[in-house]
């Protein structure tokens, strides 16, 4: 999953908003694609209560960090930053203006009480399953002065209880949450704890939701869920739906010409989903599938439920398919008890794959996860020099799988505007950002772009004349 932080803006429902109180809201996201979706729930509900969006952290009546607890860096950065919150709510609180100041996600969810004792300027914690009841736990805040933390998982569906999408889409590459939590519980991993149990959503209420979504102008899906190929949602015939199914479904909504899907489990990548990729031509030839580690005894501890064989057979399989994917994956280095033959095989199992992106990540203890009890922690000297040489291998890897495309034309969905002036910013059907000489009303047009240029994070080309 991407994992800069965000600062999203919220949508404007201005029907809503002409009768109630106009306040603004500054809202930053931390951590994975499923917090950003989160975000433009949760905003998109406040915009029925009159909040309309800034970037302006000082001019904010209400401030949401929505937060990432999954490495300890993650969390830490939302402890600095509610220092620095506080500064600005005593400030305004001099001018007689004050601040709710709500930590939703993740870190709320593990920490609870724990940021209300030890960060005076918060005001609600909330955690993610929770979220819909933000509006209300604001305005029992405004009223009482009170602190709330809320951190059950609640009987109620909150995606049943969210208002529907809103407009304005801000992208047409529109995410989709259609599964969440997790039941693997590899043994690094917070997700179990503070996500939960697997849910799949029902298919009929997000095939209505991609509808709504590709009637605001999405003509990308990506279905998020932490386990999204573990997918079981029910059907109008009653029955459990796999993804694959699921994928069929949203292929028949005429604005949708792409889709998408992350993050998936090695365990759960069944035959009908390899199929999908073979014969479905809205389903993109990417995948991100997380493998961690190359050695065996590392996966084994980890509880992963794969060895590295089976993942290399695994995309063998893809490949016989869709001959063109493109692969991605997520690497842990310096797992408690990783020594150099561990760490090597890692390197193996990259050549033996190739992939065109992954992210990799130091282990980080986190509290709660049985590998945090393991006693042979590794080194963080030896932790940083097992990183850079896999990102540097990963990296060549990347470099040259762009440095193909050169010279090749391929559809590029053009998204948002690029640094320059008229130039546009898209995706390739890999999932390459291409930055290309385009007007603004292309946004949203998928057009074939002549590539002549690539580094290792993009490609450049030209739009064919017509
Ligand atoms: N330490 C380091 N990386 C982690 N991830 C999850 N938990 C940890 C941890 N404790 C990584 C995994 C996962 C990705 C989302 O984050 O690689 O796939
Ligand atoms: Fe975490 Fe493992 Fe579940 Fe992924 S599969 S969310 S890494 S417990």
């Amino acid at each position: 999953m991407t994992l800069e932080d965000k600062t999203s803006n919220l949508a404007t429902n201005a029907a809503a908003a002409s009768q109630a109180p106009q306040k603004s809201v500054f809202v930053k996201t931390f951590g994975c694609q499923m917090n950003v979706y989160d975000s433009e729930r949760m905003s998109e509900a406040l915009a029925n209560d009159g909040y309309t969006a800034t970037d302006d952290i000082a001019a904010a009546d209400l401030v949401i960090l929505n937060t990432c607890h999954i490495r300890e860096k993650a969390a830490e950065k939302v402890y600095s930053d509610l220092g620095r919150i506080r500064q600005i709510k005593l400030a305004r609180e001099k001018r007689g203006r004050s601040t709710v100041v709500a930590v939703t996600g993740c870190v709320a969810q593990a920490e609870g009480a724990e940021i209300t004792a030890r960060q005076s300027a918060v005001d609600l914690v909330i955690g993610p399953q929770s979220y819909h009841r933000l509006p209300d736990l604001i305005r029992r805040v405004e009223k009482s002065g009170e602190r709330i933390v809320e951190t059950e998982f609640p009987s109620e569906d909150k995606f049943k209880s969210l208002p529907g999408r809103a407009p304005p889409m801000r992208n047409p590459s529109a995410f989709l949450t259609v599964q969440e939590g997790c039941d693997k519980f590899c043994t690094f991993c917070v997700v179990p704890y503070t996500r939960g149990v697997e849910f799949s959503r029902p298919v009929a209420e997000i095939e209505a939701e991609a509808r709504r979504l590709a009637d605001l102008g999405a003509r990308e899906l990506t279905l998020l869920g932490q386990n999204v190929n573990a997918y079981h949602g029910i059907g109008p015939d009653g029955r459990p739906h796999s993804l694959a199914s699921l994928i069929y479904q949203l292929s028949r909504i005429d604005g949708i010409v792409r889709l998408r899907y992350m993050t998936s489990h090695p365990r759960d990548m069944s035959d009908d989903l390899i199929e999908a990729h073979a014969d479905t031509g809205k389903l993109m030839p990417f995948l991100h599938l997380p493998v961690q580690s190359g050695s065996n005894r590392i996966l084994a501890a980890m509880n992963r439920k794969h060895t590295a064989a089976e993942y290399i057979g695994i995309i063998a399989r893809v490949r016989r398919r869709r001959p063109d994917i493109a692969l991605s994956s997520d690497f842990i280095v310096g797992f408690p008890g990783e020594t150099d033959a561990d760490f090597e095989q890692t390197l193996e199992l990259v050549r033996a794959v190739t992939f065109a992106q992954a992210y990799s990540f130091k282990y980080s203890s986190r509290p709660g996860t049985p590998a945090a009890n393991h006693e042979a922690q590794i080194p963080e000297e030896v932790k940083t020099e097992r990183l850079t040489r896999l990102q540097e291998l990963l990296d060549r890897q990347q470099s040259a799988f762009n440095a193909q495309s050169i010279g090749s034309v391929v559809p590029v969905l053009f998204e948002r505007p690029g640094r320059r002036p008229g130039q546009l910013i898209g995706r390739s059907p890999y999932l390459q950002l291409v930055h290309a000489e385009a007007g603004s009303e292309m946004i949203g047009e998928i057009k074939e772009v002549t590539i002549r240029s690539a580094t290792q994070l993009s490609l450049g080309g030209v739009i064919q004349a017509a």
